[in-house]
């Protein structure tokens, strides 16, 4: 499977940064055999999307409503509009903050879907869940709960970010990334039949240059979402060189 490494530069980006932006795209133009996206703030994705027509430019979020009264919240259709080619949906940061449920995360990625966009689709267990022993149940629960009936891998991808591996720079053990994705990948399988197996699934948490080549190689690690080491092109280029010699 191709991998997909997809940067996530959360609330971070003014347009004096679309040099940077550009200098990523193009740092990571040579590596023909990754797929790459940067999902950038929505005030970004016009201005970038404009710049770069052939770069997956992507959104963090997107409302489950098409248009309407939803003060403050974009649309995948704006996104779509200004040219983005994916979104995010079901971030652990706006699953904490803004309360968003699977059923929300869903309906989500299925708006994602109807406006034409790619989506990916956020899991992952907090460090109580994983102490207690409830990391898979509480991640394949949030799988089943967040992905539509129509979900397959020409269009979808899963991210399992933990929560307390995101911004930390620590890491799960590669016993139990192995693990989580296998869990994942089966119940992607056991749902979806041929359309699960083809669903990539991202490793999300603290990827890095350092670390990527050992967590890209795990079976069923089909790519990364990666935050703070996808600010910079000297940052996300090795993580893409690591993905494409995996
Ligand atoms: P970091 O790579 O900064 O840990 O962020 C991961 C993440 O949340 C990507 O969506």
């Amino acid at each position: 499977m191709r991998k997909l490494i997809a940067g996530n530069w959360k609330m971070n980006g003014l347009s004096a940064d679309l040099g940077a932006i550009e200098a990523i795209a193009s740092a990571v133009a040579g590596h023909s055999g990754v797929d790459t996206a940067l999902c950038l703030p929505a005030t970004l994705v016009g201005p970038a999307a404009t710049r770069l027509p052939g770069y997956a430019i992507g959104g963090q979020d997107c409302h489950m409503a098409v248009s309407g009264a939803h003060t403050g919240c974009v649309s995948a259709a704006m996104l779509a509009d200004a040219g983005a080619k994916l979104t995010i949906v079901g971030h652990s940061e706006r699953r904490a903050a803004q309360g968003e449920s699977d059923a929300d995360v869903r309906g989500k990625a299925s708006a994602a879907r109807a406006a034409g966009l790619n989506a990916i689709v956020c899991v992952g267990e907090t460090e109580a869940e994983r102490d207690a022993g409830q990391a898979e149940s509480v991640v394949l629960g949030q799988l089943q709960g967040s992905l539509p009936d129509d979900a397959n891998g020409s269009w979808l991808s899963v991210a399992y970010e933990p929560v307390w591996a995101i911004g930390t720079g620590r890491i799960p053990s590669i016993d139990d990334v192995t693990a989580m994705h296998d869990a994942i990948r089966n119940a992607l399988v056991a749902r979806f039949g041929e359309g699960g197996a083809a669903i990539r699934i991202l490793y999300g948490g603290s990827m890095n240059g350092d670390n990527a080549a050992v967590l890209l190689t795990v079976a069923n690690v089909d790519g990364g979402l990666i935050g703070g080491a996808s600010l910079s092109a000297e940052k996300f280029l090795p993580i893409v060189e690591a993905a494409a010699a995996a």
